[in-house]
């Protein structure tokens, strides 16, 4: 790939345009600010930068250009990356020679043409007529509807899916192992799927990463896995799918609620009852990383989960996984059916009153332990407050905390103040942000001079970044990352005559581009005076030398006791004489702040 073009596409592209896409962005100040698309926050802490043309956030720490957020953002590889934004800005890509094919979009080509592969089996040919006729008529699906999602089957034949992917398409059997499709077994290659209903599994962005397949009813329900998945590969993680989300986010965005349900068919059927806006977890508790690309969507989803796991463990962790990462749950209980697949083909309106008279996360969770034990006996209070109380204390708002405390005194039929002063004794979830917590940390961590020192930097990166040149400079920075930083500068700055923030930033190594991003992107808004600026910058670098001052009194007062100890006469007097100069030196410069002269002479 030419190093230009890739120039070139980054030039054409504004990140803030870009990343405004995908995500909420705010002004504030020079730059952009939204609440982190990478960890969970409450407050943003993720900045945006016209100027660097970078994100950085200040919570994860995660950082980089409009590559990089692609990368993280929408997992793509870095070739992806380059097309997507080279078509987006309208660059016409030389073309990749073969070996520049990344290894995802390879295994996504082979899934693709599987895809195909097992839907001409299901549509067209007789050996997928009792799969089709199972999917029609046991699982009532529409023709259009099973087109729609694209579904297959696989022969339960041990040389078609080899002839097709691996003759004819002329893929590596290497490659082909590595996508989970199939696996080599002497002669033969194996379709991991043979004999299954196919469900291919498409990421939000509508490639095939992965694919499902359930066994046609029948005596090897009995002895095999009725459900067979892609194992995790390098486009497919089990836990960051949510199946359908390529057709359905659009629906989703439209009503800003999602319908999660457990299973592929699950959320078929209530797509084909009209519920459109639906996914499916595939079996498994919600988690961190499905929550987060849901919630690039909505803000608010409506669990209907089986009837017989509404209540379990994986169920309740989901709804609280959802609930951290400031995703509103609610939870539908199906009363009379099995599932949602159920449900939605045996009495859709009633599935859709579920739906809407689901509950909010604490009456949920609530109910599901008063469910699971007797409230009158003494044992079942014991076994109730234990899991109710840690429940309680999660409740953050003290209102709604309260009024939670006041059902579940009535129903234990126990004062009030019991269960207050049990949850009070577990204390509650701290909430204090834990993103600021984390940033706190570091600056205890970072010692002083190290912060008087990017802050140096930070100043004159942006008002006179000439100045970093100047000898004084740099002997006053002493620790790392400013140091690496400067010395990067001082090389740049030989090649350039122009600085240019975002090409410098460019250029630099990666273990440095983070830091040098916190560094320029802290924000300062009261620095908009370049004056001001400039005043800031003296004290600063004041500031610098009556630290490095002071320090060099403290080393020598060590020294003039260990040589008062030893009796080291003539020792002893050098050091007394420098520690008079130095004291002389501080008292100088103190006299100068108070004049506001600073001088930049030693
Ligand atoms: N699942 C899975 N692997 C398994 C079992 C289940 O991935 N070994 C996922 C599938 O996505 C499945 C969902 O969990 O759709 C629900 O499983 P289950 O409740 O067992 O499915 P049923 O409703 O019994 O199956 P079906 O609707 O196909 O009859
Ligand atoms: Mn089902």
């Amino acid at each position: 790939m030419p190093e230009n073009q890739v120039e070139e596409i980054k030039q054409k592209t504004d990140i803030v345009a870009l990343i405004g896409e995908y995500i909420q962005l705010k002004k504030a100040g020079r730059n952009y600010k939204a609440t982190c698309p990478f960890h969970g926050e409450k407050t943003p802490s993720f900045i945006v930068s016209p100027e660097l043309q970078i994100f950085k956030c200040f919570g994860c720490g995660e950082a980089g250009d409009a590559f990089a957020f692609l990368e993280k953002y929408e997992g793509m590889e870095f070739v992806e990356a380059l097309k997507f934004l080279a078509e987006r800005a309208g660059v016409k890509l030389t073309p990749i020679s073969g070996r520049d094919t990344g290894e995802k979009e390879k295994l996504l080509a082979i899934n693709t043409f599987a895809g195909r592969f097992y839907q001409y089996f299901l549509l067209n040919h007789k050996i997928g007529k009792s799969a089709l006729d199972y999917l029609i008529k046991d699982r009532g699906l529409k023709l259009s509807t099973i087109k729609e999602f694209q579904l297959g089957f696989s022969p339960d034949n041990p040389v078609v899916l080899k002839k097709f992917l691996i003759d004819k398409k002329k893929f590596h059997p290497k490659d082909v192992e590595r996508s989970g499709i199939g696996y080599p077994k002497g002669e033969l290659f194996i379709d991991r799927f043979r004999g299954r209903v196919i469900f291919p599994l498409y990421n939000h962005r509508g490639n095939i990463v992965g694919f499902a397949g359930r066994l046609m009813p029948g005596p090897r329900e009995k002895e095999m896995a009725k459900y067979i998945n892609t194992p995790e590969t390098p486009i497919y993680h089990k836990g960051g799918l949510l199946y359908g989300l390529n057709l359905t986010k659009s629906d989703i965005k439209k009503k800003e609620t999602a319908i999660v349900v457990e299973g592929e068919l699950d959320a078929i059927s209530s797509w084909q009852a009209g519920i459109k806006n639906v996914v499916a977890i595939k079996g498994s508790a919600l988690t961190e990383d499905q929550v987060r690309l849901l919630s690039r969507f909505c803000k608010k989803a409506i669990l209907a989960l089986d009837s017989d796991i509404a209540g379990d463990a994986a169920a309740r962790k989901g709804v609280l996984v959802a609930q951290d990462q400031g995703l509103e749950v609610r939870v539908a209980t199906l009363k009379d059916y099995k599932d949602p697949d159920e449900a939605a083909r045996k009495n859709p309106e009633e599935y859709k009153k579920s739906l809407i008279g689901s509950l909010g996360i604490w009456d949920f969770l609530l109910g599901s332990v008063f469910k699971r034990y007797n409230a009158v006996s003494g044992t079942g209070k014991a076994k109730i407050s234990k899991e109710v109380v840690p429940i309680l204390s999660l409740i953050t708002d003290k209102i709604v905390q309260a009024h939670y405390i006041g059902r579940v005194a009535k129903k234990l039929e126990v004062s009030e103040e019991a269960v207050i002063q049990q949850v009070s004794s577990v204390g509650g979830k701290e909430e204090v942000n834990k993103d600021k917590g984390l940033l706190k940390e570091k600056e205890e961590i970072k010692g002083r001079q190290e912060l008087l020192e990017e802050r140096l930097l930070s100043l004159m990166f942006r008002y006179n970044p000439q100045q970093l040149t100047e000898k004084n400079i740099a002997a006053l920075i002493k620790t790392s990352l400013a140091k690496k930083i400067l010395e990067e500068y001082l090389v740049y700055s030989k090649k350039h005559k122009k600085f240019d923030v975002s090409k410098f930033a460019d250029k630099l190594p990666k273990e440095l581009f983070n830091g040098f991003a916190e560094l320029v992107l802290t924000e300062e808004t009261e620095l908009e005076d370049e004056s001001y600026a400039q005043t800031e910058t003296t004290i600063v670098k004041y500031e610098l030398k009556v630290f490095e001052v002071k320090e060099g009194l403290v080393n020598l007062t060590n020294k003039i006791r260990e040589f008062e100890v030893k009796k080291e006469k003539k020792k002893l007097l050098k050091a007394k004489e420098e520690f008079n100069k130095l004291t002389e030196k501080l008292h100088s410069l103190e006299e100068k702040v108070g004049q506001g002269i600073i001088l930049d002479e030693d």
